[in-house]
């Protein structure tokens, strides 16, 4: 038999899954780990913690498995994406990692725009300059850390230090990389252009590769930390969403996903670049060659039900922890007793600033229409339907972008709650499918590991030979007017507050 592994190293943890080539798991493991918020609005992680949790889960599931490590035929790392991780020349660790959802890199955004210009900065790297994104928190470590700066030789996103880690190499690949906006996403090369302008030296950045490309082979060390064998190849992988589409078949026109992780994205897959010229949704390279995807990010999806989670319900927390269930199980059931608009109670998930549609650091949650008669649950059903109405903003951009979306699946944490995935079928007013396997981004990388290996012809074949689709779920026609409603009063609340949370952040 042969076997791939797949790695996911997320925001609240790393979980590897090794799979059959049918896409069988044979084994998972997660590990979790801490986020860092030194200042309002920053987030941080410890890179060696997610080494740590990579070669302690790789460890697992061949324990677990009791599969033959030598039949392990390649390896998938897919990860959060933007993290900015520096190593010096003997490729230690200088600082924490600075994670997709840090916001404090407005005024090197500025810099950034300055230096290259708005337009060929859009024109190069698809993309307007992002807080959220590398290229910003490379500058302000330049601005604010410059003796971390003048050390560092390298610089990773998340995923590849665990490459770093098992091969000993410096890789990354088209689809983590675009994230960077150091890339030149039309030519799927670094930008010189850029580099130049910004005086960042491509020496310290990592070699490109397209996602199924084998980067590298396991080290010796590495085989003895985590029982793979050495030289098992280890092939580029993706960034979360780019591995997501992968395992869940989005690899083809006319094709898209919603995903509430700990963000929420809506991705399309395209055949042929496609821009917003507002910048409000990313164009990356995607996983398949050649080709490559629209994106609209809300920064705190699951973030918003997690924080709500852990601030006002912890009864639910202990109760379900008592009858062994999830307590994202329970807060469902509640908030599926409330109707639909929570009785007149809408969120706004900004608690990490906002990417689609404001791209905006500063903007910040709210609640509105707060009254003596909600609840708990009431702010709970509003928190996961102001997620959807983000989500919706990100599918409006699409549609209007002209990117033709025929097929939406549904995937994440968020995607197996049939109350969130009914919200979103009759917000979006479409069919939301899912796929049989829960594994996404794992499942989507270990399928690239298996093209690399030759072990299937292409990333399609591979698709069609290994993902199985749920019977799709359609949207109840006489809710869709009633959400319809509620996002229209949602869509006003924005633009209402934008100068309030710009005064609220220089306070
Ligand atoms: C995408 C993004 C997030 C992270 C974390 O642009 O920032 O989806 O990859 O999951």
């Amino acid at each position: 038999m042969q076997y791939l592994i797949g790695i996911d190293l997320g925001t609240s943890g790393t979980k590897t899954v090794l799979f059959d080539t049918k896409g069988n798991v044979m084994a998972n493991a997660t590990i979790e780990y801490p986020m860092y918020q030194p200042q309002n609005g920053w987030a941080e992680q410890d890179p060696q913690d997610w080494w740590n949790a990579a070669a302690q889960t790789i460890r697992l599931v061949i324990e677990k498995s009791g599969v033959d490590a030598a039949d392990i035929k390649g390896i998938g790392i897919s990860g959060q994406m933007h993290g900015l991780v520096m190593l010096d020349e003997n490729g230690q660790v200088l600082r924490r990692s600075i994670i997709w959802c840090d916001q404090r890199t407005a005024k090197e955004c500025e810099e950034l725009t300055a230096r290259v210009g708005k337009e060929r900065l859009i024109e190069i790297t698809a993309n307007p300059a992002m807080t959220g994104f590398t290229a910003s928190k490379i500058l302000w470590v330049r601005n604010h850390e410059p003796e971390i700066y003048e050390k560092c030789a390298h610089i990773l996103l998340p995923k590849d230090y665990v490459r770093y880690m098992l091969t000993g190499e410096f890789a990354t690949e088209v689809s983590d990389a675009s994230g960077m906006q150091l890339l030149d996403i039309r030519n799927r090369c670094w930008s010189d252009e850029v580099l130049e302008k910004l005086e960042i030296d491509k020496k310290r950045l990592a070699k490109v590769y397209e996602s199924p490309e084998v980067t590298g082979t396991v080290t010796a060390q590495a085989a003895a930390l985590t029982g793979l064998c050495e030289g098992t190849p280890v092939v580029g992988g993706a960034g979360d969403n780019a591995a997501a589409a992968v395992g869940t078949g989005v690899v083809e026109d006319g094709k898209a996903f919603v995903t509430i992780g700990t963000s929420g994205v809506v991705f399309a897959h395209t055949d042929e670049m496609s821009i917003d010229p507002q910048g409000r949704v990313h164009t990356f390279c995607c996983a398949v060659p050649g080709c490559w995807h629209v994106m609209g990010v809300t920064q705190g999806a699951g973030l918003s039900l997690k924080w709500y989670r852990d601030n006002f319900c912890l009864e639910e927390k202990a109760t379900a922890a008592g009858m062994g269930k999830d307590p994202y199980f329970l807060m469902d059931q509640q908030a599926a007793r409330v109707p639909i608009g929570s009785n007149k109670l809408l969120y706004l998930p900004y608690l990490m600033g906002e990417r689609t549609p404001h791209l905006d650091p500063d903007c910040r949650g709210v609640f509105f229409g707060l009254s003596a008669i909600h609840t708990k649950y009431d702010m709970l059903r509003a928190v996961m339907e102001g997620v959807t109405f983000s989500q919706r903003d990100s599918v409006e951009i699409l549609r209007g972008m002209g990117v033709e979306i025929q097929e939406m699946l549904a995937c994440g944490g968020g995607g197996s709650s049939p109350l969130w995935r009914q919200m979103l079928a009759d917000t979006f007013a479409c069919d939301v499918k899912t796929v049989v396997s829960k594994e996404g981004p794992a499942l989507g990388v270990a399928i690239l590991a298996g093209v690399g290996v030759g072990i299937y012809d292409s990333v399609q074949q591979a698709c069609r030979e290994v993902i199985r689709y749920n019977d799709p779920q359609p949207p109840i026609a006489e809710n869709v007017p009633v959400y319809e409603k509620y996002y229209q009063v949602y869509r006003g609340l924005y633009p209402a507050l934008k100068e309030n949370y710009k005064q609220l952040a220089a306070l």
